[in-house]
């Protein structure tokens, strides 16, 4: 089994490796860093440094695989620097905005476009991305961190679409959106005061529960919006 891991570096991301490595049915690892150091080691574990937001880089690291299991997109931001999500329309930032598409929504696309060729085998593979449940438009009762939010529901809607058209084509793929929970990771520490008692996730909770949640899925699948704990997401 062959995975690729995007954001190996972050708190999830690092989590999916250790899970993967500890398991001992994956042959290999690929993981990719961008501005943080990796610290995980391992012979079954290949690090590569991309900027999955830019076109060149992620048309490169495609060129390293022949054929993909699994492909676990965990890339994201919430805040940046002095840069925190918005409590009112007032607060909008123009730069803060595209940089929440240039990390939260672009990567996915860029990483369809290159790895498509190697996705489409004879038996199911899958790929995911770690959205979150705020992207959800059917499901925003309280507004509020409105970068994030469009952000967030534009990667559903780009999954949404790739996961039909690949069904059109009849690859072998379940696209899916994963929603983690809140969890214990750099990108929540600065609200996680909020989180009720018992609430808040552990990146080796969160690991356990996607890849549990991936040996269930099957081609029917293709296309759905998943929370941690197994349940279905509206869009
Ligand atoms: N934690 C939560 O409570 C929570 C809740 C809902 C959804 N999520 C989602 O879960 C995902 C993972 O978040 P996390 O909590 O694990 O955050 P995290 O610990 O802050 O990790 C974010 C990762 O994104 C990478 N990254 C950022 N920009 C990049 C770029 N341009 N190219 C390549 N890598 C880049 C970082 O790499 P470097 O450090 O190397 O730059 C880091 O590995 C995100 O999409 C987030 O929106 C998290």
């Amino acid at each position: 089994m062959q995975i690729l891991i995007l954001g190996g570096t972050g708190g999830i991301g690092s989590a999916l490796i250790n899970a993967y490595l500890s398991q001992g049915t994956v042959n290999r690892i690929h993981a990719t860093y961008h501005s943080s150091q990796p610290t995980i080691e391992h012979p079954q574990l290949t690090w590569h440094r991309t900027d999955v937001s830019k076109d060149s880089d992620v048309a490169k690291l495609s060129e390293t695989f022949d054929q993909l299991d699994i492909v676990i997109n965990t890339v994201g931001m919430l805040h940046s620097g002095d840069k925190m999500p918005e409590k009112t329309i007032t607060q909008f930032d123009s730069d803060f905005f595209n940089q929440n598409i240039a990390t939260n929504v672009l990567p996915t696309l860029l990483l369809a476009k290159y790895l498509s060729p190697k996705l489409k085998s004879k038996t199911l593979n899958y790929f995911v991305t770690v959205s979150a449940k705020i992207g959800s438009i059917e499901d925003n009762h309280l507004g509020g961190w409105i970068s994030y939010r469009s952000s967030k529901a534009a990667l559903n809607m780009a999954l949404k679409t790739i996961s039909i058209e690949w069904k059109n084509k009849a690859f072998n793929t379940c696209v899916i959106a994963f929603h983690p929970g809140t969890t214990d990771t750099h990108l929540s520490k600065p609200f996680q005061q909020n989180v009720p008692e018992g609430n808040l996730q552990q990146p080796e909770q969160v690991a356990a529960a996607l890849i549990h949640l991936l040996q269930r899925l099957s081609l029917k699948d293709n296309g759905k919006f998943f929370s941690y704990d197994g349940t279905e997401i509206p869009w």
